[in-house]
């Protein structure tokens, strides 16, 4: 292995011994739409098949672990059997769900402890890709790869399962050996700078996997970003794919990107429209530095038996629409971090100074206060309309979510969208408002877990 020369996510460009190896999808049904998910140690060769095992944390022996699948409007039980050593949850993230049932330790629930299941009993009210994972010290448990893709289908059949492929991108930190970098989880530098960052890329658990499509026949490629912190920028004009959906809402006609690259920041999804030509194979390249580096190959050739395929359309879902004219303003300020504004942080009900920042590890917050308070940020009237202007203030961008809700973006990146997680730059501002309709206690945090952890999480309150 020629790790040594191994620098920032640069073997994924060089690696070439990578097999054509397709997302292997563990059964998880137990029956009906009954799931079971194991949570336990997993030992798995990130860096290449037969190589060094790491020690991840997965559902079911697998990261990302299986794909659980239902239609839109169905209930869903999933059992959560904690075989780790320590507690755990699982939250079901961008699936507008019953408060109780939403995962969030130590806001509406207790953790699972080792040893304990617990079950989650909830009914999917849209279409579209979502994922699952733990939410229970997320920076770490996210990180060791307790996560896995939750797809709810249309209620009409749309793209079959042969033109219909997941693809969970995560970046894994290794040490030079191939292994997954266990002793720098927590570290004060990626909590107070831009989160934990890995230097080796993955989908669906392997490193630049190749894909075989067939020419003239369209395809829906979701793609799911679970990196702890990596923001992943990819350029589908490149390969000529349109967009079909962010965060699992449908656009109502499939689109070409007008502005690029496209930024897709933790937690965030994109479902991606690709109709391959003949003799066009291409690769999915995450750009943002300057060597362009693969993702995922697609090899095209011609099916023969192929005929015409329409483009299936993607129904929408029933969001409420916000009443911007008479929405309730909130303002967030977002403060902290390396080569921020510490200006007054409250942690605990009292006020943060010097070493003691270093000391708590909280470096960010969200209006002067870090990390989650007795009271909520604010409390909304079931049906208010709730207009959440956030201002960063911090030297770092942050990828902002909403438990329980999605919100329409008013102005700021991807503007007239509907969303679960924002991204806001240094120094920008973004608006959302949602209508309010969910009730219960919900968080609302920067999903770049290191940064969640270390100050930047909230909550509100819906009755
Ligand atoms: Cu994807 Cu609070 O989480
Ligand atoms: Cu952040």
């Amino acid at each position: 292995m020629k790790h040594t020369r191994r620098k920032f996510l640069q073997n994924c460009a060089s690696s070439g011994a990578v097999m054509a190896m397709p997302f292997q999808l563990r059964l998880a049904r137990a029956s009906g739409n009954e799931f079971e998910l194991i949570a336990e140690d997993f030992k798995y060769p990130l860096y290449e098949e037969g190589g060094p095992e790491s020690d991840l944390w997965a559902y079911n022996k697998s990261s990302p672990g299986p794909e659980i699948r239902i239609k839109r409007g169905e209930r869903v039980q999933v059992k959560l059997v904690n075989k780790l050593d320590v507690p755990t949850t699982i939250h079901w993230h961008g699936i507008r769900i019953a408060n109780n049932m939403d995962g969030v330790s130590g806001l509406t629930q207790e953790p699972v402890m080792p040893g304990s299941s617990f079950i989650y009993d909830f009914t999917v009210p849209d279409a579209g890709t979502f994922w699952y994972h733990a939410h229970h010290k997320s920076w770490q448990q996210v990180a060791r790869g307790l996560y896995g893709p939750l797809i709810v289908d249309e209620d009409t059949e749309t793209f079959d399962r042969a033109h219909d492929l997941t693809l969970v991108l995560d970046d894994w930190r290794l040490d030079r050996q191939g292994v997954l970098q266990v002793d720098s989880l927590g570290a004060l530098m990626d909590w107070s700078h831009a989160g934990r960052l890995g230097n080796w890329l993955t989908v669906n658990g392997t490193s630049n996997p190749k894909f075989s499509l067939n020419a003239n026949e369209p395809y829906r490629l979701r793609l799911i970003n679970v990196c702890n912190s990596r923001a992943l920028d990819i350029d589908p004009g490149g390969f000529d794919a349109k967009l079909m959906a962010f965060d699992g809402m449908a656009f109502q006609e499939p689109e070409f990107l007008e502005y690029g690259p496209l930024s897709i920041s933790p937690s965030q999804r994109v479902d991606l429209l690709v109709v391959p030509q003949e003799g066009k194979n291409f690769v999915i390249e995450e750009v943002s530095s300057d060597q362009n580096l693969p993702i995922a190959s697609f090899s095209v050739s011609k099916n023969p038996d192929s005929s015409d395929m329409a483009v299936p359309a993607l129904p929408q879902n029933n969001l409420p629409e916000p009443d911007v004219k008479n929405g309730r303003k909130i303002t967030v300020g977002l403060t902290g971090g390396a080569m921020g504004n510490f200006e007054g942080i409250v942690y605990k009900g009292k006020k943060l100074s010097g070493e003691e920042f270093q000391q708590t590890k909280q470096f960010w917050a969200m209006n002067g206060v870090a990390n989650l308070t007795e009271k909520p940020l604010f409390s909304a009237r079931k049906g208010e309309t709730i207009i959440i202007e956030t201002t960063n203030d911090t030297a770092f961008f942050h990828a902002m979510h909403i438990h329980g809700h999605h919100f329409k973006i008013l102005s700021g990146a991807d503007e007239g969208r509907w969303r679960d997680t924002f991204f806001v730059d240094r120094t920008q501002k973004t608006t959302i408002a949602f209508v309010a309709d969910n009730p219960g206690k919900w968080l609302f945090h920067c999903h770049m877990l290191e940064h969640a952890a270390a100050g930047m999480s909230s909550w509100f309150e819906v009755v």
